[in-house]
């Protein structure tokens, strides 16, 4: 059988503990369940920049590319915040994404029953919450140029960023929306804000035009951008994709989080096209969440979303569905049994560190997978 090539790139802060986790995960599905995973391990973020000079070398982005999946988890920290803004180790992250062509961002969001007192919004607002945002992720602000700060006169300076989208851009992230929205519920909600900025026209306009050709059966709705925020925290529920651009993906899925309990549960996929050759896509799986440096190195972060996200890896990209439906089981049920970190704990519940979080769900996860 094939090899499956994961690329493990830790990164910084909590990145590396939550990974230590995933590891676990990977080395028992390859030693135990005879899977055919390898995997290899690289830096990125200010651990690259601290050993290399840069946020990821030359030779971790070749191994990125050869991969067939990469699993990142978190990059950034105030150690790094006086380092050239082409070096910060955000970069890294955003040339993975931009070299390996990731124009899709997937962000569930579920709200897991056990967690349904964790969210700051009434119970009732969120139960039963399952939500996907599905962000463009190489176009808009954060590529386009000029982008750069600019010296006037008399000491004065001027910033300028560039939100740029072409029609291709935005064709293909509403395709793979509405796809998605068949194998839901066929509901996409399209997020933009045409009332001030042509990007917001533009990409209002192919996103209908790319719903009458092909995609009917589903139905689309528009929202401008503060319009959709505020629904979002009024009523959740009535979400079941929301389609938006790289900027406003980025905030919306961070509200988003706070509705299924914690930054800490939240998983990404961040998927390529399909190469026409050999039928697979590039992708790049990571929690939403960051680095969490005030936290890094306690041992008490969240390592669900990493967990999940590898999940979520299983699933897209290696096709193993009951394995990856099995993590979310074993998950559900770690839960169900009151185990929690810090940042989802509440009363009576039995507070535990990242690393007995892991091996409370490999054990689940080892039940489910022999059973
Ligand atoms: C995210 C993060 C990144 C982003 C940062 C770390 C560059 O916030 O993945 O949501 O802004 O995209
Ligand atoms: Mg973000």
């Amino acid at each position: 059988m094939e090899q499956k090539k994961i690329f493990l790139l830790p990164g910084d802060g909590i990145g590396v503990e939550i990974m230590d986790e995933v590891r676990k995960f990977i080395n028992y599905m390859k030693d135990e369940l005879g899977l055919t995973l390898v995997y290899e391990e690289g830096l990125v973020g200010g651990a690259a920049y601290n050993r290399y000079g840069q946020p990821i070398s030359e030779e971790d982005m070749q191994r990125a590319l050869l991969a067939d999946a990469v699993l990142l988890g978190a990059v950034g920290g105030p150690e790094w915040n006086e380092v050239a803004y082409d070096l910060r180790p955000e970069a890294g992250l955003l040339r993975l994404r931009k070299d390996l062509k990731l124009f899709a961002n997937l962000r569930p969001a579920i709200c897991y029953p056990a967690l349904v007192h964790a969210s700051s919004l009434r119970p009732e607002l969120v139960e039963g919450l399952d939500m996907l945002i599905v962000r463009e992720l190489t176009g808009g602000v954060y590529f386009g140029e000029p982008k750069t700060i600019v010296h006037l006169e008399k000491g004065r300076k001027r910033a300028i960023d560039t939100q740029v989208y072409d029609t291709y851009e935005i064709e293909r992230i509403a395709s793979l929306a509405f796809e998605i929205a068949r194998t839901r519920r066929c509901q996409v909600t399209s997020i933009e804000k045409h009332n001030v900025m042509k990007t917001g026209l533009l990409w209002k306009e192919v996103v209908t035009a790319v719903h009458s050709a092909c995609y009917q059966d589903v139905t689309l709705n528009h929202m401008l951008a503060d319009t959709g925020s505020m629904e979002l925290i009024r009523a959740p529920k009535q979400f079941d994709i929301i389609l938006t651009d790289n900027l406003f993906g980025d905030l919306l899925s961070d509200m988003t989080a706070m509705l299924t309990g914690s930054l800490g549960m939240l998983p990404s996929a961040s998927l390529g096209s399909y190469d026409e050759t050999t039928g697979k896509r590039r992708a790049m799986y990571e929690p939403v969440h960051g680095s969490a440096p005030y936290i890094a190195g306690k041992g008490i972060a969240n390592p669900i979303a990493m967990i999940t996200s590898l999940a979520m890896c299983l699933r897209y990209s290696f096709c193993l569905n009951k394995e990856a439906s099995d993590l979310e089981k074993a998950i559900s049920a770690v839960l169900n049994d009151g185990l929690r970190t810090v940042d989802i704990s509440s009363e009576g519940m039995q507070n535990v560190s990242t690393r007995v979080m892991g091996d409370a769900i490999l054990e689940k996860f080892r039940k489910f997978s022999v059973g």
